[in-house]
């Protein structure tokens, strides 16, 4: 019986996270062996317990085969005291369940061409798969702290570290699914100017003449993969990236879907010895604090990462492609959250997006 745990989190999450959950009860009312949870998380925990998350959600975390997690981020945590905030919990669930590998798959529908800011014949057949490092980088490297001197001046510092290890497990993350797809991998660095990046290139090349030779690698300059994204996103097929730079890039390709909001990731660690890993499914937008409440949130970022979760964790990949294409048939039926409206357009919003999923799921 699968563990699955839903972390709603805030913002917009809680409003995701519920269509997701009824999509979830909808395949195990037919034959997922799975048993859903949920804990709360961030400002809703903050209101409810006095704190962001409860220390027995932990061993929950831990427990759980995969966590379904919505978003972090508010207004609200400026009011928080100091104290109750001294990580970024998702940063910290990242790092400490060693969440290495992020997968963020980005495809063009082609009923979405009109809800890009992309002209149709540019995004046009694009399928790339974003791989970013996820556990390491900027985001964790020590030292890091701010410094205020005597006279209130400072200096601030953020450490981009890189071992062998962690380079050598995230390309491979990479050309194994570029062998499970296109066959080709383009490795996003700065290596013309930062030496963990030409660590990391050399790293990669050597680990691609040793054992990928199979797969073709190239590479670019991140400056100018984010032009390339948007010029012309069908010449990729998987990116790999480190962290930071998978963090920007993959918000930018976003708009090759039409909308942050319907971008699906997949987060896994090292596979232990029972041959399992352990998982996070995500949508890549965050809080939306913008739109949040108003029950008009795009769910498909939200309800396709539970397709990954169906194809990775619960291995099932005939259910992920039933809800992949039910998703790809209400958008192409006209239905339409405003993220993704278009001239003639039906505009809904999240929980009659989440029905029409539903009622796609029946047929
Ligand atoms: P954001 O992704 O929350 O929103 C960016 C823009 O996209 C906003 O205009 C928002 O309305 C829109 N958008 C995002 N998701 C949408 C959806 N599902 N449907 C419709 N529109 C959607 O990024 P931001 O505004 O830069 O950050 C807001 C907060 O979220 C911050 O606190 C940030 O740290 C946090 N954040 C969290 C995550 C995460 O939990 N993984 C990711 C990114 C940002
Ligand atoms: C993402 C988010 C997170 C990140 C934030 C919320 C820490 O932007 O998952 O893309 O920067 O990784
Ligand atoms: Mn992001």
């Amino acid at each position: 019986m699968l563990k699955l745990l839903i972390l709603a989190g805030d913002g917009i999450g809680a409003e995701i996270m519920q269509e997701v959950a009824r999509i979830a009860a909808w395949f195990i009312a037919r034959g997922l062996p799975a048993e859903l949870d949920e804990e709360p998380f961030g400002i809703a925990s903050w209101k409810r317990h006095g704190t962001l998350m409860l220390p027995s959600s932990w061993a929950k975390i831990r427990a759980a085969d995969a966590i379904l997690f919505g978003a972090i981020g508010s207004p609200e945590y400026e009011a928080i005291p100091a104290a109750a905030k001294t990580e970024d919990l998702l940063l910290k669930m990242r790092r400490e369940l060693d969440l290495y590998a992020n997968l963020r798959p980005v495809r063009a529908l082609p009923a979405l061409e009109d809800a890009s800011s992309l002209r149709p014949e540019v995004l046009r057949g694009t399928d790339l798969l974003l791989v970013r490092e996820l556990a390491g980088g900027l985001y964790f490297g020590e030292p890091r702290g701010i410094e205020i001197a005597a006279d209130g001046t400072g200096r601030a510092f953020n450490t981009l570290v890189y071992t062998t290890r962690e380079i050598e497990r995230i390309a491979r993350t990479a050309f194994e699914a570029a062998r499970t797809r296109r066959g080709r991998v383009c490795n996003v660095d700065k290596s013309n100017v930062l030496e963990t990046f030409r660590f990391w290139r050399d790293t990669v090349v050597s680990l691609h003449r040793r054992e990928y030779a199979d797969v073709e690698l190239s590479h670019q300059y991140v400056d100018n993969c984010a032009m390339q994204l948007v010029h012309r996103p069908a010449q990729f097929d998987v990116i790999l990236t480190e962290n930071l730079f998978g963090d920007i890039l993959s918000d930018c390709a976003a708009m090759v879907a039409g909308s942050l909001g319907m971008l699906p990731s997949a987060s896994f660690g090292p596979v232990d010895a029972a041959g399992t890993r352990r998982a996070l499914y995500e949508p890549i937008h965050g809080s939306a604090p913008d739109i949040a409440g108003r029950g008009i949130a795009n769910p498909c970022g939200a309800i396709l990462s539970f397709a990954l979760c169906l194809r990775h964790t619960a291995r099932r990949e005939a259910d992920a492609v039933r809800l992949e294409q039910a998703v790809e048939r209400v958008i192409a039926g006209g239905l339409r959250t405003p993220d993704i409206a278009s001239p003639g357009s039906r505009i809904v919003g999240t929980r009659d997006m989440g029905d029409a999923i539903l009622r796609a799921l029946e047929t």
